[in-house]
């Protein structure tokens, strides 16, 4: 008997997600060092974490044969002071990934549809797929989302939008006038997410007001991670901001206990190290002109991000990728989202970066 059979069709045509590759694969498949090796392969945060988050998580540590507490109630304070909504307007995950999939299983199935972007994050068309809704997958207009032609691609079926902002891997922004005006354009019966990864790497005044929107707007969702700024990618948290209806449909279909114990009081301690934050986004910042200084040395264009990444256009990028490879050096191919040519490099610290200039100059030779 074949068992993949044993799934509906819909399971059965997922591609899986492909990752960044883990550090310890590459010194096994290479027979490389470890710590020679530069991983800016998944918009990690370079600078680790902060000692006040280090010590929460030290001091949690004696707890950890206790469930935790199902229902986040220290971080949800934390999160409901800090952005003025209400905890019964919070949903906490096991990563944003785990939200992305919570609004997936509340509010799609078959014979509903999604619509999302081309070059758009690739969770996304899998949590559509996996709940045998159909997906609209808009052309992008010069690789960022184009709001108003994916208003016009809303069905009869559509009850989810999916929106990065900025997007992964392109690192695109809607700014915050397109952003309200396509928000309203979105029927209330339509859960429009935005998802706000790497919203801690925007200017302040680049930032859409979205929270303030979630009064005026019930069908919003705003997704939000501790994996990037606040260097919490191993621990796994990310939070919804939505109406309490729209929350507590959510909370129906998550795991009791989706967030560990660890996550919960790491996530909560970060969330007061400001300090941290201001740090990282200006050091990405630095960064980020880095490694946009090295591309044009190359000769190289590259799509301006707002992101903690920059995706770069190398021509044969699966090739580059593997030489890139061999010198122990880590990036993202992105030819699964539409984007051959391109390779996507997370800013790494000034040394990472640096490495990683030196290695794709001696690839691109080669
Ligand atoms: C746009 C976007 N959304 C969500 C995620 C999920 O991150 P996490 O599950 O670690 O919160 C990522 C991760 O790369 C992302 O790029």
């Amino acid at each position: 008997m074949d068992l993949s059979e044993l799934s509906p069709p819909y399971v059965r045509s997922i591609s899986p997600y492909q990752p960044g590759k883990p550090i310890s694969e590459l010194a096994r498949e290479f027979g490389l060092e470890e710590r020679k090796i530069v991983k800016l392969a998944s918009n990690e945060n370079p600078r680790g974490i902060g000692p006040r988050t280090r010590a929460a998580i030290d001091a949690a540590i004696v707890d950890i044969a206790r469930y935790p507490d199902g229902n986040g109630y220290e971080l949800k304070l934390a999160l409901s002071k800090r952005y003025g909504v209400e905890m019964s307007q919070i949903v906490l995950g096991n990563g944003s990934n785990d939200v992305l999939e919570l609004i997936a299983l509340a509010f799609l199935g078959p014979g509903r549809s999604a619509v999302y972007s081309q070059h758009a994050f690739a969770v996304y068309a899998l949590a559509t797929q996996a709940r045998g809704a159909r997906s609209i997958a808009v052309r992008a207009a010069d690789f960022g989302h184009d709001v108003e032609a994916m208003a016009a691609a809303i069905d009869d079926d559509t009850r989810v939008v999916w929106i990065a902002n900025p997007n992964n891997p392109t690192g695109t922004m809607v700014p915050a006038d397109r952003l309200e005006a396509f928000v309203r354009r979105v029927p209330e019966r339509v859960i429009l997410v935005i998802d706000e990864a790497y919203n801690e790497y925007l200017h302040a005044n680049l930032r859409s007001p979205t929270v303030s929107w979630l009064r005026r707007y019930p069908n919003l969702v705003l997704t939000r991670t501790f994996s990037k700024a606040y260097g919490l990618a191993g621990l796994r948290v990310g939070y919804a901001l939505a109406h309490p209806s729209v929350a507590d449909l959510m909370n129906r279909v998550r795991q009791p206990f989706n967030v560990n114990s660890l996550a919960l009081v790491a996530a909560a301690a970060a969330l007061d190290d400001m300090e941290f934050v201001a740090r990282s986004y200006a050091e990405n910042l630095q960064g980020m002109r880095q490694i946009e200084e090295g591309a044009r040395a190359l000769g190289l264009e590259w799509i301006a991000s707002y992101g903690n990444f920059l995706t770069i256009r190398v021509g044969r990028a699966q090739e580059v990728y593997k030489r890139l490879l061999r010198r122990g050096v880590i990036v993202r191919p992105v030819g699964g989202y539409e984007l051959p040519e391109h390779l996507r490099v997370t800013i790494g610290t000034a040394e990472e970066n640096e490495r990683f200039l030196g290695a794709l100059a001696a690839s691109l030779r080669e």
